[in-house]
């Protein structure tokens, strides 16, 4: 895949944004945003730097500086053979640790200290080992939604858009027991596709944590972990409901963070760049996109046979804090810099490489 190019003066830029954006920006702030937009790309080039930009960032950068954009899955497979001095991660800290495990002896920065996610602060390395003690020999398969210490812990890593693949191969090397960390729902979800039972361990009241009920075999199991997106967590089926009663053409289109009764009620659920991919797809009509909502903003400009709804306004805080300004600030300064301590990183690297070597 070539790498993405921009306008080299702030106008030419300001245009390209606004033709991208259809007015989503004031354009008084197009232009502000153009000018640190060159900054940023004249910077890039000379200090040998790889920008890449996950789906869900603001519009204005998403559309004028990564080299490449994509979902978490495309994007640690592009910083997997990345040959860059530095990589500027726009998107949240894990991704950045990903992008750094991946390629241990190159400079990787996150543009904000504060770009955290819910899913990898639900689970810790310590409560890992705690299941793998309760459940001995059961593999276990980690969303990428954590950070590198409970990766070390994991036998495979998956995300969304392919968390099924990896599942299957797992139930296909003979195992009928996988443990699914932190994301209930998308554990849940990828039980109801690859036909397995969901279960959760069972938390005492001194807080240790006991086995859960398992079927006998021949049934397979997935044992997951409470852990919550607290972006899409918040859609529910009334929604889709009210979008419906609205538009009664209107086509749902759903992560699979989002609960199972929300992707049950929607017409296509996957991840980022699989829900872009489909809408894509589609002939014409209106579209509720229930993730993130600047990703709605950011595929307009590619999809413009269709009506995007923008009837959304939940922003994930944590990728709200990577912008353009600080991304200028991160390349000026070096900051901030990603380490994943060696002894971690080699373990977690095992279960990245299954990871994208799946699907
Ligand atoms: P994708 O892997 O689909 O890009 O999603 C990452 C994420 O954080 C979704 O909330
Ligand atoms: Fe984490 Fe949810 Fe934000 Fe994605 S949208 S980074 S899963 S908090």
């Amino acid at each position: 895949m070539p790498a993405l190019t921009y306008p080299d003066t702030p106008e030419a830029m300001a245009a390209h944004l606004k033709r991208q954006l259809r007015d989503i920006v004031p354009e008084v702030e197009l232009r502000v945003k153009a000018e640190i937009a060159c900054e940023v790309n004249r910077l890039k080039r000379e200090r040998r730097a790889l920008i890449l930009g996950h789906n869900y960032m603001e519009p204005a950068l998403f559309h004028s500086v990564p080299d490449f954009t994509g979902d978490s899955l495309q994007l640690s497979r592009i910083a997997a053979k990345a040959d860059a001095d530095r990589i500027v991660f726009c998107g949240v800290r894990f991704m950045a640790e990903t992008a750094k495990i991946l390629n241990p002896h190159r400079t990787v920065l996150l543009p904000s200290p504060k770009g955290g996610c819910s899913l990898a602060a639900a689970i810790t390395a310590d409560e890992v080992r705690a299941l793998k003690a309760l459940l001995p020999g059961v593999p276990v398969v980690t969303y990428v939604n954590t950070y590198a210490e409970v990766k070390a812990e994991s036998d495979y890593a998956c995300t969304s858009g392919n968390a099924a693949a990896v599942v299957r191969r797992v139930f296909a090397e003979g195992h009928d027991r996988i443990v699914f960390l932190p994301d209930e729902y998308l554990g849940r979800n990828t039980a109801r596709e690859t036909g397995a039972v969901f279960v959760l361990p069972v938390r005492r009241g001194d807080g240790t944590l006991g086995a859960p009920d398992l079927p006998p075999p021949p049934a397979r199991a997935i044992v997951g972990w409470p852990g919550r997106c607290e972006v899409h967590e918040r859609f529910t089926v009334g929604d889709i409901r009210e979008a419906r009663r609205q538009f009664q053409d209107v086509v749902v289109v759903t992560h699979p963070e989002c609960s199972p009764d929300v992707v049950a009620a929607s017409d296509y659920s996957g991840g980022t760049t699989d829900m872009i991919r489909y809408v894509q797809g589609l002939r014409g009509g209106r579209v509720m996109l229930l993730t993130e909502c600047t990703m709605g903003d950011n595929i307009m400009a590619a999809c413009p046979k269709v009506e995007m709804l923008r009837l959304c306004s939940i922003r994930c805080p944590h990728m709200n804090e990577i912008t353009l300004e600080e991304t200028l600030a991160s390349l000026r300064l070096d900051r901030y810099p990603v380490e994943v301590p060696p002894a971690v990183r080699d373990r977690a690297r095992v279960s990245l490489d299954r990871m994208i070597a799946t699907g």
